[in-house]
């Protein structure tokens, strides 16, 4: 899992490896003979119906964020397992895409079979296996290039989902003429300076490995994000409890007071994904009623946040300010401190208890 984890820079160079501008023909796919498949198709959508489990769905809840506040098309995600039972109105016009590490987990394949059963045949996988039976089966495909991940839990993948989403946002941003010659540069170039930046993140490690020591007695831990830092600290809780087994929650942080605040006294620390953003504020006084009822913060802030460490308040400074990208980064902190809690805890990082890489059956 610290091999997949530390490739990470590598693995986001190799995704965007050949990308030169913003082009919907980057989605058509390795199994497309046809140029103007992908152009085609997004010209006649009016909305994204995104299907993906786990890890997987986290990178689709960020991509929501994306796709409504850059590209101006609605979205919706939807757990696959949930959304193959469910009874849904068909959307001829969304475009539903699949996201997927293996390609072959059922719950999203038969979620992709069922919007189609519905009449929805505009498909696109962001997927990381060019063999796999979901790029078989999607019109369209976007083949991530993490290489394989052995880890069951999932690090590179999901970073470099994150960056096929972004490119996904940019090409439907402009062919719905939402985004500029200028904006397409300065995206673009921000995106190839990510595996830089991410190496930065990596870096970290040794103040995050003290961090790892005082959650390793502990049974349980609060995440805390706002945002499209929200589903980041949903992955950051999936990571600790999959690999340390300690029980671990994510809320965006504005629903404290709607519940969790109940749980916080000085044996649960929380943890929270604090970018200097549109909503740092709100998140700072989130971070003061955690702390008036003695809960110990651990905030990822960045460069340029005047959050200061003081007693109960332990702060690691991410290296860049990063924008809308900054999900990407921010990951990789909390895959470390998953990573280095386990350890510590002696569980197997690489096979966790009850779980396999691939959930090919229901
Ligand atoms: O291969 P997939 O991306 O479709 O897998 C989806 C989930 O099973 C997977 O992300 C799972 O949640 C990982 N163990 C998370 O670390």
């Amino acid at each position: 899992m610290q091999k997949e984890i530390f490739e990470q820079p590598r693995a986001l160079a190799d995704t965007l490896q050949g990308v030169q501008g913003i082009d919907a023909s980057l989605f058509n796919g390795p199994l497309n003979g046809d140029s103007d498949a992908a152009a085609r198709m997004f010209s006649g959508i009016d909305r994204v119906l995104i299907l993906a489990c786990g890890t997987s769905y986290y990178s689709g809840c960020v991509a929501k964020y994306w796709l409504e506040s850059v590209a101006g098309i609605p979205t919706d995600v939807e757990i696959a397992s949930e959304y193959r039972y469910r009874t849904s109105v068909p959307q001829p016009n969304a475009l539903v895409v699949t996201i997927s590490q293996s390609g072959e987990t059922a719950d999203t394949l038969s979620a992709l079979r069922h919007a189609q059963s519905l009449g929805m045949q505009k498909t696109l996988t962001i997927c990381n296996v060019a063999t796999s039976a979901m790029v078989r089966e999607c019109a369209l495909a976007y083949v991530t290039r993490a290489g394989v991940e052995i880890g069951v839990a999932s690090t590179k993948a999901f970073t470099t989902q994150l960056a096929a989403l972004f490119l996904l946002t940019l090409t439907l941003a402009k062919v719905k003429g939402n985004l500029s010659e200028a904006q397409e540069t300065a995206y673009l170039e921000e995106m190839r300076h990510l595996p830089v930046a991410l190496q930065s993140v990596l870096a970290l490690e040794p103040q995050i490995m003290a961090w790892a020591d005082a959650f390793v007695p502990k049974e349980n831990a609060l995440f805390l994000g706002r945002g499209r830092h929200y589903p980041i600290a949903l992955e950051g809780a999936l990571k600790l409890k999959e690999i340390s087994y300690i029980h671990a929650e994510a809320y965006p942080a504005g629903e404290l007071k709607h519940g969790p605040l109940a749980l916080v006294t000085d044996a649960m620390p929380v943890v929270t994904v604090a970018p200097n953003d549109e909503l740092i504020e709100k998140l700072k006084s989130n971070m003061q009623e955690v702390r008036a009822r003695g809960g110990v913060l651990y905030v990822l802030a960045d460069g340029d946040s005047q959050i200061q460490a003081s007693e109960g308040v332990n702060v690691i400074r991410m290296p860049e300010h990063y924008g809308v990208l900054s999900p990407i980064l921010h990951v990789v902190a909390l895959q470390l401190l998953a990573y280095h809690t386990a350890c510590a805890r002696g569980t197997d990082v690489d096979k966790p208890r009850n779980l396999a890489k691939s959930v090919t059956v229901e």
